[in-house]
């Protein structure tokens, strides 16, 4: 168990969709062979492979890597379940859905050496950013006890939290990759996901939740494109 749940990965999985750049998935799919092997790093039910797949070349294989055998269970074959502490599987490329906010920056580090000289998609991390409508007196101090727990252990050393996109691409363009990020923000009207998702910021922040309906949530989020420099031209980065 990973505190994960599927029924929050199935919650989030169509916001998720929605959010994910389409301009770099697309960059990141010219720059991969046909046949190209893909790992998804924690893919948790495999929800980054689906969405991913109409991008790629022909007869590429992506295979999950999760260390939660039961959310590892509902994605489809391949999959390996294993902890992203230890070695990664090799690859031709890597990709993720909401995971570089929970790890560290040795963990980032250790991660672009394994990857070196190999196209990288990281989506959905988180940037900090939350706009609540309509804004209630408390909204200040939940949000900021929310950003210190971001920050907090999260099993991979110190989580980067909201600095997780800007960390990547500043750590990846000094060991020679194209960087590009685009918003991947989700826009969260009322419903069920805008509800269990404040319900996760109060939680999280340790405070009593304000007595208001909210209408919108928006979070912010980034999504990473890495493109070895020493690659042909693949066209625009994004
Ligand atoms: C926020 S969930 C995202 C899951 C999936 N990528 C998605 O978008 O639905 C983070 C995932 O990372 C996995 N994970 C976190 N830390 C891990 C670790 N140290 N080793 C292996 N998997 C880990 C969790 O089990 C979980 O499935």
């Amino acid at each position: 168990m990973s505190g994960f749940s599927a029924d929050w990965l199935d919650l989030r999985g169509p916001a998720d969709d929605v959010a994910r750049s389409k301009d770099l998935a697309r960059a990141f799919a010219r720059a991969l062979k046909p046949g190209a092997k893909i790992v998804d790093l924690g893919a948790g039910t495999g929800a980054m492979g689906r969405w991913l797949r109409p991008f790629l070349p022909k007869r590429c294989t992506i295979l999950s890597i999760d260390g939660d055998a039961m959310l590892l269970s509902r994605a489809k074959a391949p999959r390996l379940r294993r902890s992203l502490a230890g070695r990664l599987p090799p690859a031709d490329a890597y990709v993720s859905t909401a995971l570089i906010d929970l790890v560290s920056a040795a963990w980032l580090r250790k991660f672009l050496k394994a990857a070196r000289g190999k196209p990288v998609l990281m989506c959905l991390a988180v940037d900090g950013r939350h706009e609540l409508t309509p804004v209630h007196g408390a909204d200040i101090a939940i949000f900021a006890a929310f950003a210190k727990h971001q920050r907090r252990w999260k099993g991979l050393g110190q989580a980067l939290g909201p600095l997780a996109p800007a960390a990547l691409v500043a750590e990846a363009r000094r060991r020679g990759w194209h960087a590009a990020s685009a918003r991947s923000d989700w826009d969260l009207k009322s419903g069920a996901l805008l509800d269990a998702t404040f319900a996760g910021i109060v939680e999280a922040a340790g405070l009593p939740a304000p007595r208001a309906k909210r209408a919108r949530l928006i979070v912010g989020h980034r999504d990473v494109l890495l493109i070895p420099r020493r690659y042909p031209r693949t066209g625009r980065l994004a």
